[in-house]
């Protein structure tokens, strides 16, 4: 039995020294249940007590030599897999890098939102109002009656009689102005619609900017100091501003702006039509009916009123000469800005 065990120990050893052996097979063949060693002890029932525990000893000796050697070799296998994997998957740190495309905002949005910095600078804060509006605040709070004329230059879409897709931010004033009394000085911008054909200078939907003022002893005078700081800050130091007279129902006076063009600086251009000048927004003094309407003593406090819109703004600003531009979302186009 000694020499059998002795063999076992020396074939299993030898086995494993062999390249490329696999493990498990030589485990499950000398180590296994029905394995060469464990056979072997089984047969210890026949041999004489004495020798029975010298060759248990033995037994043991070659299974903990045997064992050891499996699990040396198995660690080692493991290594070698493990390199061979990094090996495999090694990447090259020195290829440049494939460049992020990183998004950026839409230039109407950059223009709001600059055009929202320079009234905030000059002390507006920003209200915002429904773009479902009742009739009464988008047209009767604002001195337009039914039926009035005015109402045929704003012709919006109608969801009821009275519920309307709002066709300026005018209703904004109104709302403000009916929960909170003088000093206010705000500005509001955001969706309009109209019922108006696309082409390039009309879209169903764009988007206005409102300002409004309201406190004792307000003028004239302080709507064109306020319009001409936004102006050169949104135009550039030498735009000049200059009012022509007009009508809006809800201001009176009231005025057409223009700013002198920042192109040619007013000798007539392609972006001024050879004009000079720019129109771009409507303005005038509160009309007293709508501070009372609102609930404000036109007696105490007057006002004034101003509304452009922005996609007007970012035209000119850019040299854009068709709107639809800024709505069909052609990336080529709008990585300009
Ligand atoms: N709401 C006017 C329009 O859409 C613009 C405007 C606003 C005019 C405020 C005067 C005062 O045409």
């Amino acid at each position: 039995m000694e020499e059998t065990l002795k063999k076992i120990r020396e074939e299993a050893l030898s086995a494993l020294d062999a390249q490329d052996c696999n493990v498990e097979e030589i485990r499950i063949k000398y180590l296994g249940k029905k394995g060469e060693l464990t056979s072997v002890l089984r047969s210890m029932g026949q041999l004489s007590a004495e020798e029975r525990p010298k060759m248990g000893q033995l037994a043991n000796e070659v299974r903990a030599t045997i064992e050891e050697k499996i699990a040396s070799l198995a660690e080692k296998q493991k290594e070698k897999a493990l390199f061979e994997a990094l090996e495999k998957e090694k990447v090259d740190i020195t290829v440049p890098g494939r460049k992020q495309k990183l998004g950026k905002l839409h230039p109407l949005t950059q223009v709001q939102r600059e055009m929202e910095d320079i009234f905030i600078g000059m002390g507006f804060s920003i209200a915002e109002g429904p773009e479902v509006e009742y009739d009464y605040y988008n047209f009767q709070a604002l001195n337009i009656p039914e039926n009035h004329p005015a109402r045929d230059t704003q012709d919006t879409f109608y969801i009821t009689d009275n519920i309307l897709l709002r066709s300026q931010t005018s209703p904004v004033q109104a709302r403000v102005m009916e929960k909170q009394q003088p000093p206010i000085r705000i500005i509001s911008p955001g969706r309009v619609y109209r019922s108006d054909e696309v082409d390039g200078s009309h879209s169903p939907l764009f988007h206005q900017l409102e300002g409004l003022v309201v406190d004792k002893g307000i003028t004239m005078g302080n709507l064109c100091g306020m319009l001409e700081t936004f102006a050169k800050t949104m135009f550039g130091e030498n735009t000049r501003i200059r009012l022509r007279p007009h009508h809006f129902p809800f201001t009176e006076p009231s005025a057409e702006v223009d700013v002198s063009c920042f192109v040619c600086g007013g000798k007539g251009c392609r972006l001024c039509k050879g004009e000079g000048w720019i129109e771009i927004l409507g303005a005038g003094m509160v009309h007293p009916n709508v501070l009372r309407n609102c609930g404000i003593d036109p007696d105490i406090y007057t006002g004034f009123a101003f509304g452009m819109g922005i996609e007007r703004i970012v035209m000119c600003k850019y040299g854009i000469d068709d709107m639809r531009l800024l709505y069909e979302n052609n990336v080529r186009f709008l990585e300009q800005f």
